[in-house]
């Protein structure tokens, strides 16, 4: 209690902006609190602020759509959110329990047409509660769905999905260069390796030798190179820290350029192994 507060107000006073959040993390109001004090500080004004909120499996029919961002939004006490995307592809039985599973422990799904789900997000661009729209963990198969979708409105902005040098995106990113979909990278650090829900038989990434030897080169550490690999490659990156002094480190990486050889070498880290396997 209290720390997602405090760091997002030292992200802020850092300089960051964008600020990626979701109903499930279960922090909305600790983050919207931040935001808050922070424009009555006069440090920023709403406008400077980039929040994107996201659409649980368990709100994926669409009536469902506008009353979650609505909850969301009253949570945050903010009047809109500038990015609302549909966190996962696949929809929960809708209710109560965010993780509904049956007698056997099995996860309970639920139909739903994600064409359906996304029109009801293009109706809450319409009515102002959300600037843009997107989708996190899409596939190119699922981004079609979307973009072929007879009458589409909007088509999804941005995708966000796992990215870092051991596991850099090299088709998926290609696609969503050409449509014009910006991928935001998650685990842009390689997780905190927290075995309930990371796969922790791929090597911890920030121990890499090649990033760290890059990063003795500029006086950076290993994270900072990974981070700004990605920017670099124009993925946006959304590392997690609650460590002051990690949140101002991870803020450091305009200062620098990798060159070409140093972005090819990072490239070829890339071990395709997922650490975030989500697999429900
Ligand atoms: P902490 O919150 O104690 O800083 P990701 O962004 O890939 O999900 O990684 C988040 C994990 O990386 C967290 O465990 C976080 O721990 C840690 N972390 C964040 N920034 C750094 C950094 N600059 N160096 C090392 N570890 C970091």
């Amino acid at each position: 209690k209290g720390s997602c507060l405090e760091a997002v107000k030292i992200a802020i006073d850092a300089g960051y902006r964008h600020i990626d959040g979701a109903f499930v993390y279960f922090n909305e109001h600790e983050v919207g609190q931040a935001i808050r004090e922070k424009i009555a500080e006069g440090k920023i004004k709403r406008e400077d602020i980039f929040y994107c909120g996201k659409l649980w499996n368990t709100c994926h029919p669409p009536e469902l759509v506008r009353p979650t961002l609505e909850k969301t939004l009253k949570i945050l006490q903010l009047d809109y959110v500038d990015l609302y995307i549909i966190e996962l592809p696949m929809a929960f039985k809708p209710g109560d329990a965010l993780y509904p599973k049956d007698e056997n422990g099995k996860f309970i799904y639920h139909e739903t047409d994600l064409c359906a789900t996304w029109e009801a997000l293009e109706a809450c661009k319409d009515a102002g509660l959300a600037k843009s729209i997107g989708v996190s963990n899409f596939n190119r198969r699922q981004l079609e769905m979307i973009m072929n979708k007879p009458g589409l409105k909007y088509k999804p902005v941005s995708n966000q999905v796992e990215c870092h040098p051991y596991f850099t995106q090299p088709k998926l990113l290609e696609f969503c260069r050409q449509h014009d979909i910006v991928i935001v990278g998650y685990s842009p650090l390689g997780t905190s390796r927290d075995e309930s829900w990371v796969n922790v038989s791929s090597p911890p990434l920030l121990k890499d030798p090649v990033l760290n030897a890059i990063g003795k080169k500029y006086n950076k550490t290993a994270a900072q190179i990974a981070l700004r690999f990605n920017v670099q490659r124009g993925v946006v990156v959304i590392p997690k820290s609650f460590n002051p002094q990690r949140i101002r480190e991870n803020f450091q990486i305009f200062d620098f350029s990798l060159t070409e050889k140093e972005m090819k070498e990072i490239e070829a880290l890339n071990k395709n192994v997922r650490y975030v396997e989500l697999l429900m």
